[in-house]
């Protein structure tokens, strides 16, 4: 169905090929990844981006390191290649997973590659099944809300929450989606409305202020997560917080869709989870153009924490976790 491929790795050349999001929608450009710190910058200036794609190519970054310089240099990109960003634990849950295999690898090239290859191939199967779980609460007719991006181009499957989207249109359920732009970097606008509409998906794109006046057209909102507690709260795209509060104002579900490794069982609360907070200039620049005061101060968090309270439920490759979360998450293993 996707007519993209959002990361490839090439074996006979050594290199990753990323689809460029920065140049999205206008252009579709792929860079070619040469060492850990083209990764590290890929990463870090959002060329890739989106909680499970990040954890993937880190993990074949550290595998292009250790065909370049063995066990040595494949340790030092796991050390450059977690600080890229701080937020989405799936980066250092696939690099925990690459430092676990190099500890462990009298071979590290080969084994790094194949357990990159893993970490891909189990996020693809993460997006299916959440998409046939997810696809269960969507009805004919529905009208979707959705935040940032965690479609195709935040993972290398389906997407998480436009997983769904995609697998309840293949059932011929007839949808409406309103897409909130995001800003400041509009993965909403640049994006979704990119992924669903090469996709057939009809999709309205809206400012996130505008978010309020229409909620009450619609039957579920479903976001991403870039880290959930083990009390259910959950770290998504700046501004998900306060589509969940108008949500719960009209009586409108909000749903979470996440895979397995986007859940960080050592923190107890979203209090704890780390915040990134990016260059001032995403916000007093648009495109191009300075379009705030200089003496004005900024703030550019990157991320919000939605409260587990506001959360109806949270999709995952395994089931639809419901509140409590402090039990329902624990007992996730016997599902
Ligand atoms: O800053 P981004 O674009 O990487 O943020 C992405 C999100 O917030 C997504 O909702 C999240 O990573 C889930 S992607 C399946």
């Amino acid at each position: 169905m996707m007519r993209f491929r959002t990361i490839e790795y090439d074996q006979n050349k050594n290199e990753i090929i990323i689809l460029d999001q920065t140049a999205l929608p206008n252009k579709e450009v792929y860079l070619h990844l040469r060492t850990a710190e083209d990764v590290y910058h890929a990463i870090r200036n959002m060329k890739v981006r989106g909680a499970p794609l990040i954890g993937v190519t880190a993990a074949y970054g550290v595998a292009l390191a250790a065909r370049h310089g063995g066990s040595d240099l494949a340790g030092q990109a796991c050390d450059l290649l977690n600080s890229a960003r701080p937020t989405a634990v799936n980066l250092s849950w696939a690099l925990g997973r690459m430092r676990n295999r190099l500890r462990h690898a009298p071979e590290p090239c080969e084994e790094l590659l194949a357990e990159a290859r893993a970490i891909e191939t189990e996020d693809k199967e993460a997006c299916t099944r959440i998409g046939a779980i997810g696809s269960g609460l969507i009805k004919d007719n529905c009208r979707i809300m959705v935040h940032c991006n965690a479609g195709a181009l935040a993972t290398t499957g389906i997407g998480t929450a436009l997983g769904i989207i995609y697998t309840a249109k293949q059932q011929a359920k007839d949808l409406t989606v309103y897409s909130c732009e995001t800003r400041p970097l509009l993965q909403g606008a640049r994006l979704t409305s990119w992924e669903l509409t090469r996709n057939g998906v009809r999709t309205f794109t809206i400012c996130d202020g505008m978010a309020a006046a229409f909620m009450d057209r619609m039957d579920i909102v479903i976001v991403g997560a870039d880290r959930i507690a083990r009390n259910g709260d959950v770290a998504n795209k700046i501004g998900t917080r306060g589509l969940a509060i108008i949500a719960r104002y009209h009586g409108v579900p909000f749903y979470v869709a996440a895979p397995l490794s986007t859940f960080d069982l050592t923190l107890a609360s979203g209090t704890q989870i780390p915040i990134e907070e990016r260059d001032p200039d995403e916000v007093r620049v648009f495109t191009d153009r300075p379009i705030v005061a200089d003496e004005a101060e900024i703030h550019n968090p990157a991320f919000d924490i939605t409260p587990a309270g506001l959360i109806t439920g949270i999709i995952n490759e395994r089931c639809v976790l419901e509140p409590p979360y402090e039990k329902t998450i624990q007992d996730i293993d016997s599902v």
